[in-house]
């Protein structure tokens, strides 16, 4: 019966007293279908043997899971022989006598991976060895990442990789009427997750998403571009009849420009311009006008101005434009008023004013016009005749014409105008003549010029005579003023030139006072102007992701590659910000972007752009091949300790080593760090969470400071702890007046850099080993101070106490590190390890007993082989040596590196005790 008292089918044996037991129970054959690997969950009861009394050699308490891979079922055959041992199975829970009495199921629910799985399909096969089991089921099963729409586009069930860090790209395609914009991709992880969606497709024209499909808009409705927006309303004056209109059609009467975007509403032809009048005097006829009352809804409204003159006849009239001149023009006018020129003196003139817009060419309604009819004849003198050059030099002309014929009154004068062709609106020069002839002296040579005459009788100015065009001859060019000009432009140019070099040489001597200080994004009221700023955007299509390589606070961090036009395609990691983010969070990690980006030097990480205008949001950096360092100083221990340890060949690129580095190779690292934060705090940045976390590794061992963002980087780091005044502090990397009262600065910055030195010489230690962070803060305000890792160069140890010093204002510049690990490096000689350790007798007040202080270094499974040896006091094992700590049984290199540091540990806080009086 099961829990709740329903009759199952269990599989049981129960040979508990019988010796030797091998019993199998083989499944039927399982096709693999598209399985790469299979989960087995088995669920089973066990019975305890202690409850079953005389069985204590026979009874087992576990029993042997098996696979046989074949691409076919073999029927009943069976050999043992064949078959893979997958585990051994024991249970969490197993019953007794008394539990079968209060009918208590003890069910036991065990779950194992099998795979790659590369035939067909497999068995299964249990093997009882002499235990009292009865098996309840087993459910074998794969995981997929199963079909899902995203972004408009659906992906396929899929299977993962087996190999669990690196993810499958699977391409979407998009769903019915819908097209790419970028290539929507989604990867597929282990456990069967969607994860990383990149790019997406939209719905088509006339279509709009609802509820992740693409439907058509409704008559009435249209969308006339593809992308993520609604299907619109019909503008004004404009239908559409059927589903998924990409367009609405316009009503009779109205139009579409062919430049009008479909958005805009349909218009029609203005009405006619309204209350025409002219204002006539003796030179100039201006016309007016209202603009028109309807303007057919657009705003390109000009006007044409058309002149007729008309006979006695109303319809014998002829077009008279080119007889007059119109100022500005005769067409294209965009104000309501029009002067008319060079009209005759006795004369009809008929002038219709059309309003236009940018539909009236389509319309093909008759054109409406305003009409206004302007007689000239206002008694006024008559008009000359044509004039005629008598002769002409290349600064002079004589003209003559004909005296009017009929004249009512006496002339009085004439009135010769004349003007330069090419400056005709600009200006013009007049002279007076009784006689129908002039000379006009003071012209230009090779220049053309405009004559025309008209008369002056009492009555006033007659309209002028047909103009007259003449080129003066001559040679046009002015050497003299030409060169003048030609002096005049290269001085100036000379002197511009000098100026902008001067300029430069300022700001290049100048420069790094202005452009180098650090802005924080912060200080911006709107962040993203920052990120604008300081970052570039990336499209996203140039980024491939390849695999998963961490969790950030805010998304997957991942690996992949960068391709640039025109560059070598780069190895990059890629922060993502996870959907479903809200906009303060967005800022916060688009914020670490806009620090990062400020940033230019070899010993820190390169921000290579960001993507923020799709989703998902990310940062694109560098790609540093061998992590963060220091996990990578742990792993370099962890290959000796561990030789059958397989260490992905990712995640070490340094193969030659052989966990040790060499101490100028770490002194390399350190000088790499310090050349970083030299720079940042030339910068003005502090950077608050320096770390050896927090410091990235490439394949050439380069170290680069990484994880910027102030605030934010405490809330994301897992060694942040809140203080008392409530900010969260990495406690052990931190200065205590930075503890205390948040006085973050370079200064301390350089004490967070002494325990950065302190992990790589210790290779990855954690810094105070297992010490309460309430302890680690009491023993720094005692003086306490870590002690030199084994091996550490004196030197080195010393340059950590300097970083560690209590006053601030003491502690070294990162200068000054920078110079130093420099003269180290140069003479290496001065990087000997720490002289032996003195042999005198000791007594150490923080430990009582040996087994305390291997509790204290989480040691204690040694303890057993301290007292087998005869170590029994701490001032015995004060005085081991790295053999003694071998030859009593540590076998493991990082058990045997705690040990011995902190053995000397203990002569170090003496040797402090003694040297500077201090108390530990
Ligand atoms: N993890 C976080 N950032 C990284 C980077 N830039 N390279 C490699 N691993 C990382």
């Amino acid at each position: 019966m099961d829990e709740h008292n329903r009759p199952i089918h269990t599989f049981q044996v129960c040979n508990v007293m019988e010796p030797n037991q091998n019993n199998w129970l083989r499944s039927n054959w399982i096709s693999r279908q598209a399985a790469q690997k299979v989960y087995v969950e088995l669920r089973f009861t066990l019975r305890d043997c202690n409850s079953i009394p005389w069985v204590s050699g026979t009874c087992k308490e576990t029993f042997n899971l098996f696979y046989h891979e074949t691409d076919e079922a073999h029927g009943v055959k069976f050999r043992p022989a064949q078959y893979t041992k997958i585990d051994t199975i024991a249970a969490d829970e197993s019953f007794t006598q008394m539990d079968l009495g209060d009918r208590i199921l003890k069910l036991n629910t065990e779950v194992r991976e099998v795979g790659p799985i590369n035939r067909k399909g497999f068995y299964l096969a249990f093997q009882d060895i002499g235990a009292c089991i009865a098996l309840v089921s087993v459910r074998v099963y794969y995981k997929k990442c199963p079909f899902t729409l995203r972004n408009l586009a659906s992906f396929p069930d899929t299977v993962p990789r087996v190999d669990s860090s690196s993810l499958v790209e699977v391409r979407g395609a998009c769903v019915d009427h819908a097209e790419e914009r970028d290539t929507p991709k989604l990867f597929c992880g282990a456990d069967g997750d969607w994860l990383v969606p990149l790019g997406r497709c939209v719905c088509s024209v006339g279509y709009e998403e609802i509820d992740g499909s693409c439907v058509a808009c409704r008559p009435g409705f249209y969308k006339a571009y593809a992308g993520n927006i609604k299907c619109s309303k019909c503008p004004p004056h404009s239908f559409s009849y059927g589903d998924a209109s990409a367009i609405c059609r316009c009503e009779k009467g109205f139009f579409r420009a062919e430049k009008d975007p479909p958005t805009m509403a349909c218009t029609r032809p203005p009405s006619p311009p309204r209350n025409l009048i002219f204002n006539l005097n003796d030179t100039c006829l201006l016309l007016e006008w209202s603009p028109p009352s309807d303007t057919g809804g657009r705003r390109d409204l000009t006007y044409n101005v058309q002149c007729k003159r008309c006979g006695p006849e109303p319809d014998h009239c002829q077009l008279c434009e080119d007889e007059l001149r119109f100022l500005p023009g005769p067409l294209g006018l965009t104000n309501a008023t029009v002067t008319v020129l060079d009209f005759s003196a006795h004369a009809n003139y008929t002038f219709e004013i059309e309003s236009l817009n940018g539909v009236s060419d389509m319309s093909s309604f008759p054109r409406q016009v305003a009409i206004i009819t302007v007689s000239t004849d206002q008694g006024g003198p008559s008009l000359v005749g044509t004039l005629k050059k008598d002769w002409a030099s290349p600064n002079s002309i004589a003209l003559s014409w004909q005296q009017p014929e009929q004249t009512t009154l006496p002339i009085i004068d004439y009135e010769v105008k004349y003007y330069e062709k090419e400056h005709e609106l600009l200006s013009y020069s007049s002279t007076r003549t009784k006689a129908p002839s002039v000379i006009v002296s003071g012209l230009k040579p090779a220049t053309w010029y405009v004559f025309s005459v008209r008369t002056r009788t009492a009555a006033g100015y007659s309209s002028y005579s047909p103009k007259y065009e003449y080129e003066t001859t001559g040679d046009s060019s002015n050497m003299a003023s030409d060169q003048g000009q030609v002096l005049v432009i290269v001085t100036a140019a000379v002197g511009g030139f000098t100026l902008l070099v001067i300029l430069t040489l300022f700001l290049l001597i100048t420069g790094s006072e202005y452009f180098t200080t650090y802005v924080d994004p912060d200080t911006y009221e709107d962040p993203t102007q920052a990120v604008h700023e300081f970052t570039k955007e990336i499209d996203p299509s140039r980024i491939r992701i390849e695999r998963v390589i961490g969790a950030g606070e805010f998304g997957e961090v991942c690996s992949g590659r960068l391709r640039t036009p025109g560059k070598k395609e780069i190895a990059v990691a890629i922060k993502t910000l996870k959907g479903g983010y809200v906009e303060r969070q967005r800022r916060d990690f688009l914020r670490e972007a806009s620090i990062m980006g400020q940033f230019d030097h070899p010993n820190i990480i390169r921000l290579e752009g960001v993507v923020t205008k799709s989703r998902p949001v990310m940062i694109v950096v560098e790609y540093m091949e061998n992590g963060s360092l220091d996990s990578f100083l742990r792993v370099s221990v962890g290959v000796l300790q561990n030789s059958g340890m397989i260490i992905s060949s990712d995640s070490l690129k340094i193969s030659q080593h052989d966990g040790h580095f060499t101490v100028i190779q770490l002194v390399g690292m350190l000088r790499g760090i310090a050349s970083g934060m030299k720079y940042l705090s030339d910068m003005g940045y502090v950077h608050r969470d320096l770390a050896a976390r927090n410091i990235l590794v490439n394949s050439n061992l380069v170290c680069k400071v990484s994880d910027f963002g102030l605030s934010r980087v405490l809330e994301d780091d897992p060694e942040a702890a809140y203080t008392t005044t409530g900010g969260k502090i990495p406690i052990r990397w931190t200065a205590p007046e930075a503890i205390s009262y948040r006085k973050f600065s370079s200064a301390s910055d350089a004490w967070s850099y002494g325990i950065v030195m302190w992990e790589v010489m210790s290779y990855g230690e954690r810094p105070y080993w297992e010490m309460s962070n309430q302890d680690v803060i009491l023993s720094i305000e005692e003086g306490y101070r870590l002690p030199a890792p084994m091996g550490c160069p004196v030197a080195l140890h010393q340059l950590m106490l300097h970083c560690w010093q209590k006053e601030r204002n003491h502690r070294p510049k990162f200068t000054d590190i920078v110079s130093f690990l420099d003269k180290l490096i140069r003479n290496p000689s001065s990087l000997l390890p720490l002289p032996e350790s003195p042999g005198e007798e000791m007594d150490y007040p923080m430990f009582i007993s040996v087994g305390d202080w291997l509790d204290s270094i989480k040691m204690s499974q040694y303890k057993s082989n301290f007292m087998a040896a005869g170590y029994n006091t701490l001032d015995s094992v004060a005085r081991m040596s790295i053999e003694d700590v071998r030859r009593i049984g540590v076998e493991l290199i990082g058990h045997q590196r705690r040990i011995i540091s902190s053995i000397q540990t203990l002569h170090l806080q003496l040797l402090h005790e003694h040297e500077k009086g201090f108390h530990v």
